[in-house]
């Protein structure tokens, strides 16, 4: 009894004096960080909106109280402030859009690195790219690009961030056509843990080209992409909203695109959403072109919609038809299996996982409760070559992600809802698995994946060709210093 009193207590000094020296070691980093960059950087500290802007997540859940904010504005000054980090080794964090679901992310008590600085959108109409920094939500690539009538593979949705999106995989509504976000960089500007700013591109470095497509900031702080662009004209679609009782013809409607649809111009997000205990299914359709195709959409717009947004627009309108800045500001959890096909049964047990943890999470401040099923043509991978990118790890078969999402009120009851989205997830993997369905060992996307999944069924067969490079570009692993996936 009182030796375990003392050693709690031993231990708890400890614990309190190892913090104290964290934060004495941060507000040095900070004050040598101020010192050392340029004009076009800035530090900030708790209680300036500034620091307020950079610390805020999508998700308050992801939310941290840094020691200090940096915006750093020139490539330079990130191999400064990187360099800075690693000699007085001080945790940190970077935030492109702050779209993580997993706290530790891109969120630290250490020194938060904010990109917003790095904003520039440049069409180059010689190569047909477009230069893009990481600092951008997609919603302002696509307004850039706009007037010029081109566009880059990015976010279906209003608001998330280009940095991580781009660095971990990047789903799109114009992945059916060209790929993943991932298969279609041509270079980028990267700053390697020792300060050096560097161009790469598959000429250049193959395996760094190929570690960074999936692997996030284990190499460094990626500053700009350079993309393919595409034509990019009017399209058709927006969202429609389905109550409870139009479930079952929801289900028919999306096992029936998935199983017929072969256009690859045509998309659909179908989100089973319970809103406090209240079911109210989403659905955005998007096609890549100005009119309603015939036949594509009809069983969906043959549901009685409680609301409807649905037109001829710009691609950015449709990308802001989506409702998900009036979710955000809760705490939330994410998690995904992989799926090869949407069957009506699959579909029926996502609908009562959703009535199942809005009734157990009921008591545990959970307010909204939300499964999105993504039927992309199972060709979706075949858009870049065999060991194009770190991610996704193999390409023998099309992967379908699902997207399990929970949000609540209280800190509290962050464990449940996490624990309660992994258990989600095992029952729904073995629902697919009993149909018959080969994804066992079916790799997980990271930016969908819940804190605590192992590397490995993210990153799998890449994982030694990523160590490899982690080893030749950061041998001290100054990028352990921050959070993420960590190869
Ligand atoms: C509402 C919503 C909609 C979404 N829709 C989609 C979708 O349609 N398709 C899809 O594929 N995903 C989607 N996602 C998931 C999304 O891809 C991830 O949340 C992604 O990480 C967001 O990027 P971010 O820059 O906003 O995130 P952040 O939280 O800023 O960063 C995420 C991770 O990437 C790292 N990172 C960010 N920038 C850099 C950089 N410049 N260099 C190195 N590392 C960096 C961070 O350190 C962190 O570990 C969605 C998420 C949300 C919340
Ligand atoms: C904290 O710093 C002091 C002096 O800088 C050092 O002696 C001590 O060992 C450090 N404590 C921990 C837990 O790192
Ligand atoms: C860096 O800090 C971590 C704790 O944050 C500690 O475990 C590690 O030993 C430190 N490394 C060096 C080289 O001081
Ligand atoms: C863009 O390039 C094409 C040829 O690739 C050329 O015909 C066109 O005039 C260029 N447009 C502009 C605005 O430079
Ligand atoms: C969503 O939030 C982002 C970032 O705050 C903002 O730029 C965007 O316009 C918002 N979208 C809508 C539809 O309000
Ligand atoms: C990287 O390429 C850009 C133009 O694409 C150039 O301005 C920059 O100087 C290059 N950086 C390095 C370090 O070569
Ligand atoms: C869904 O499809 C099944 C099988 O074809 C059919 O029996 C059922 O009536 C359909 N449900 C609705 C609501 O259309
Ligand atoms: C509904 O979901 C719960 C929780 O995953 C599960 O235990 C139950 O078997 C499911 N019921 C049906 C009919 O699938």
């Amino acid at each position: 009894m009182r030796r375990s009193t003392v050693a709690a207590l031993l231990s708890g000094l400890a614990l309190a004096k190892a913090d104290a020296n964290a934060t004495t070691s941060a507000v040095n980093a900070c004050n040598q960080i101020a010192q050392a960059v340029s004009s076009a950087s800035a530090v900030f500290w708790p209680g300036t909106i500034q620091y307020t802007e950079d610390v805020s997540h999508w998700a308050t859940s992801s939310n941290a109280i840094a020691t200090c904010s940096v915006e750093p504005g020139t490539a330079e000054d990130v191999g400064q402030i990187l360099q800075i980090l690693g000699s007085t080794n001080t945790t940190f964090a970077v935030k492109g859009g702050g779209h993580a679901t997993n706290a530790g992310f891109s969120s630290t008590t250490g020194v938060q690195i904010a990109m917003s600085r790095f904003s520039d959108v440049v069409y180059n109409n010689a190569s047909q790219t477009v230069d893009y920094g990481m600092g951008l939500i997609w919603d302002d690539v696509y307004a850039a690009l706009e007037p010029y009538g081109v566009n880059v593979v990015g976010g279906r949705v209003t608001g998330v961030g280009v940095g991580g999106f781009s660095t971990g995989g990047g789903y799109s509504w114009l992945t059916n056509q060209y790929g993943l976000t991932v298969d279609n960089i041509v270079g980028f500007e990267i700053v390697l843990p020792n300060g050096q700013v560097t161009n790469v591109t598959e000429a250049s470095d193959a395996d760094l080209f190929f570690s960074v497509k999936g692997g996030y900031n284990n190499f460094g702080i990626v500053t700009r992409i350079t993309a393919k662009a595409y034509p990019q004209g009017q399209v058709w679609g927006g969202i429609l909203v389905v109550a409870g009782d139009q479930w079952d013809a929801l289900n028919n409607a999306t096992a029936k695109f998935q199983a017929e649809v072969t256009d690859p111009k045509a998309q659909v997000l179908p989100t089973y959403n319970l809103v406090i205990g209240l079911p109210a299914a989403s659905v955005l359709m998007f096609y890549d072109g100005p009119e309603q195709p015939v036949g594509i959409f009809d069983d969906y717009l043959a549901l009685p919609a409680i609301e409807k947004d649905i037109s001829t627009r710009s691609f950015l309108s449709l990308v802001q038809s989506s409702p998900s800045n009036a979710t955000a500001s809760t705490r939330a959890v994410f998690n995904t299996i992989s799926l090869t096909t949407l069957t009506t049964g699959l579909l029926e047990a996502v609908v009562n996982e959703t009535q199942f943890w809005s009734e157990e999470l009921a008591l545990n401040s959970a307010t909204f409760i939300s499964y999105d099923v993504e039927p992309f043509l199972t060709t979706l991978f075949t858009h870049g070559s065999v060991q194009a990118s770190a991610y996704p790890p193999t390409r023998a078969q099309g992967l379908l992600p699902l997207n399990i999402y929970y949000a609540w009120g209280l800190p509290e009851d962050d464990a449940i809802a996490q624990a309660a989205a992994v258990q989600s997830a095992a029952q729904l993997k073995a629902v697919a698995i009993a149909e018959g369905q080969d994804i066992a060992d079916a790799p997980v996307y990271g930016n969908y994946a819940v804190a605590g999944t192992p590397v490995e069924q993210i990153f799998g067969d890449s994982l030694p060709r990523m160590r490899a490079t982690k080893e030749r570009v950061d041998p001290q692993n100054v990028m352990g210093l921050t959070g993420g996936w960590k190869v």
